[in-house]
């Protein structure tokens, strides 16, 4: 298969680069701003035709959820817009489509884990509504495609949180970090070679959701400690409230996503402490 990564300069995007000799079967593509932008048609036209595209995967995204409360029309034109251009492309040349999306399409109340059926009738803040809408103009674009919804994004590569506490760690040596929204951390490379499992199965007709974060259940408080922890940092975490910590945007106060379906088509998921671990090793390599 011949694949093609949009937004393959972006966290998500170098994860898949990083893991794709794991798959030398397919042929993996990657290209990001500014010569692959999805909302020019035109450009993503040229890439599929000249590399003979099969699937794309689009990890091209608007990402910063507060900026969005200000910026909707930026974070629909990237989020909306630039998946709707990709659905029209596979369209028109029998592609498929690989799209990732967030559990910010659900409105963050719930107190058990998400299933893919469950309701995403409120979506939280103007991200989570940009993701929701590309979601139904996929799924009502007749394109044989995947939703991978995912959360808590961090690797190596780009920004993230644990690369912010580490950076953090290296002038304070005590922090305040919110520890009453609970979620599940995902660990980049381990979500790219879900996909890539995904795609080796064959990619069915019509739209299939999945929800993918890593194994367990935390808050970024949690999350801090064991980031500390497993670092040998000495650092004091002091628990916060989401009161105490204003944002624009809104977030989730419970999220853990159900992998229930994906695991049952055989991918394996796994438990988050030892995938930061990973992380962690790969950072001190850097
Ligand atoms: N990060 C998370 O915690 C998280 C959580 C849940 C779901 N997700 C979803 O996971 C996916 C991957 O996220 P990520 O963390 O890898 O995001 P990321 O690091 O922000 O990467 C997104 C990439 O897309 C590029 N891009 C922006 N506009 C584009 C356009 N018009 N055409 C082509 N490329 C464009 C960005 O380039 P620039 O940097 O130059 O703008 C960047 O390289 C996204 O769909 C995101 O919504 C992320």
């Amino acid at each position: 298969m011949n694949i093609l990564v949009t937004g393959g300069n972006g966290q998500l995007g170098l994860s898949i680069k990083k893991i794709s000799g794991q798959y030398p079967a397919h042929n993996f593509f990657f290209a990001d701003l500014p010569d692959a932008d999805i909302t020019h048609e035109e450009n993503i036209t040229e890439l599929v035709k000249k590399n003979e595209i099969d699937i794309i995967v689009n990890c091209a995204a608007y990402t910063a959820v507060d900026k969005a409360e200000s910026e909707p029309e930026a974070a629909r034109n990237i989020n909306v817009i630039g998946p709707r251009v990709l659905a029209r492309i596979c369209k028109k040349y029998d592609l498929k489509l690989v799209h990732i999306s967030t559990d910010y399409v659900f409105d963050g109340e719930s107190n058990v884990p998400l299933l893919e059926t469950d309701s995403c009738d409120n979506p939280i803040g103007v991200y989570g509504q940009t993701k929701k809408d590309a979601e139904d103009m996929i799924a009502e674009s007749e394109v044989d495609s995947v939703i991978i919804r995912t959360a808590w994004l961090y690797s190596e590569f780009g920004n993230n949180f644990v690369k912010t506490m580490l950076r953090l760690a290296e002038n304070r040596n005590e922090l305040g970090v919110i520890f009453d929204q609970i979620g599940t951390p995902t660990y980049a490379p381990d979500l790219a070679v879900a996909i890539a499992e995904i795609i080796n199965k064959g990619i069915e007709k019509g739209c299939n959701i999945y929800h993918y974060s890593n194994e367990g259940v935390c808050s970024w408080y949690d999350f801090a400690k064991e980031i500390f922890g497993q670092s040998g940092i000495d650092m004091k975490v002091n628990p916060l409230h989401t009161y105490e910590y204003q944002t624009p945007a809104k977030r989730p106060k419970y999220s853990v996503l159900d992998k229930s379906k994906i695991k049952s088509e055989g991918i394996h998921v796994p438990y988050w402490k030892d995938s930061l671990k990973t992380c962690l090793e790969e950072l001190k390599k850097q």
